[in-house]
C-alpha cells in the first residue's frame, strides 16, 4: 500500500525490484565496541525500516541475502545466533508481515535449516501467499551458482524424461527454473559497507541490475540512505545494451 514517496523522489521511476547485500554488521558492532552478535541485532532494525520504506514508497519487491551457503563456515556460535535471530524475528513478525499485506518467500536450500526456523518459514510462507503487497524475498542458505546448477539439473532431467525439447530451452525456459520464477530481475542492486563484489548473489537476475555501493554499514542503513540509493538510481540511464536515448547514440557494445 503507497502511503507517500519522499520530496524529490520520481514516484514514476522507481525502481520496482530491489536487491540488498546487507553488508557490514561485525563492523558496525566492532566500532562500537560490542560483539558482532550485537550488529546482527542492530541489522534486523535496519531491515524492518527498509521493508517499511520500500513498502510505503511502491516499490513491488525487496529482496535481501541474510545467509549465504558460504556463511556456514564462519564460528558455530555465530551461526547458531543467526538462526536464533531469525527465528526470533519471524515469530515476532509473522503477524504485522501479515497486517501489511507484505507477501515473504525463503529463497535457498532450506531444508538443512534448523526445523524450528523452517517450520515458521512455512508458517509465513503460507500465511502470507495470498497478500498483495510488497514481496519480500529473504535469501537464507542462498548461492547463486548452486541456483544456476540446480536449474541446469533440472532442465536436464526434463530433457532426458522427453517432458522438455533442449532445443526449445531459452533464457524464460531458464529463469523459469529459479528460486525467483515469477519474479522480475532487481533493477537496483545496494550494496552496503563499501565492498564491490556481487558474492555469488543472484547472478542471473542482476545481469542489468543498476549496482549502488555505499559505505554506510547495515545497521546504519536508515531512511535516509535508502533516499540516497533511489535518488542516485534516477539519475542513471538505463541502456540494456541498446541506445542512449537522450544522445541517440551507438554503445557499441553492451553496457
Ligand atoms: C553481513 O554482515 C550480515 C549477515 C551475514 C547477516 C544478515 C542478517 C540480518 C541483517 C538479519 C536478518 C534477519 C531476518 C529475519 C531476515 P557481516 O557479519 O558480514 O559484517 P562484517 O562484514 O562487518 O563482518
Amino acid at each position: 500500500m503507497v502511503t507517500s514517496c519522499p520530496q524529490g523522489l520520481d514516484p514514476y521511476r522507481l525502481p520496482s525490484h530491489i536487491a540488498v547485500i546487507m553488508d557490514g554488521n561485525g563492523r558496525w558492532a566492532r566500532a562500537k565496541g560490542l560483539p558482532r552478535m550485537m550488529g546482527h541485532r542492530a541489522g534486523v532494525q535496519a531491515l524492518k525500516s527498509t521493508l517499511r520504506n520500500c513498502s510505503d514508497w511502491g516499490i513491488n519487491a525487496l529482496t535481501v541475502y541474510a545467509f549465504s551457503t558460504e556463511n556456514w563456515s564462519r564460528p558455530v556460535d555465530e551461526v547458531n545466533f543467526l538462526m536464533t535471530l531469525f527465528e526470533s524475528v519471524l515469530e515476532r513478525e509473522i503477524d504485522s508481515l501479515e497486517r501489511e499485506h507484505v507477501r515473504i518467500r525463503f529463497l535457498g536450500d532450506l531444508e538443512v535449516l534448523p526445523g524450528r526456523l523452517r517450520d515458521l518459514i512455512s508458517e509465513a510462507t503460507n500465511k502470507t501467499i495470498g497478500n498483495e503487497g510488497i514481496h519480500f524475498n529473504v535469501c537464507t542458505n542462498y548461492g547463486g551458482r548452486r541456483e544456476l546448477v540446480l536449474a541446469a539439473k533440472r532442465l536436464a532431467e526434463l530433457s532426458a524424461r522427453g517432458e522438455l525439447d533442449p532445443s526449445s530451452i531459452d533464457e524464460n525456459k531458464f529463469a523459469s527454473q529459479l528460486l525467483t520464477a515469477g519474479e522480475e530481475d532487481p533493477d537496483l542492486l545496494i550494496r552496503t559497507s563499501g565492498e564491490r563484489r556481487i558474492s555469488n548473489f543472484l547472478l542471473w537476475q542482476l545481469a542489468y541490475s543498476e549496482i549502488y555501493v555505499t559505505d554506510v554499514l547495515w545497521p546504519d542503513f536508515d531512511e535516509s540512505a535508502l533516499l540516497h540509493a533511489l535518488l542516485d538510481y534516477q539519475a542513471r540511464c538505463r541502456r540494456f545494451g541498446g541506445l542512449d536515448p537522450i544522445e541517440n547514440r551507438s554503445i557499441g557494445e553492451k553496457t
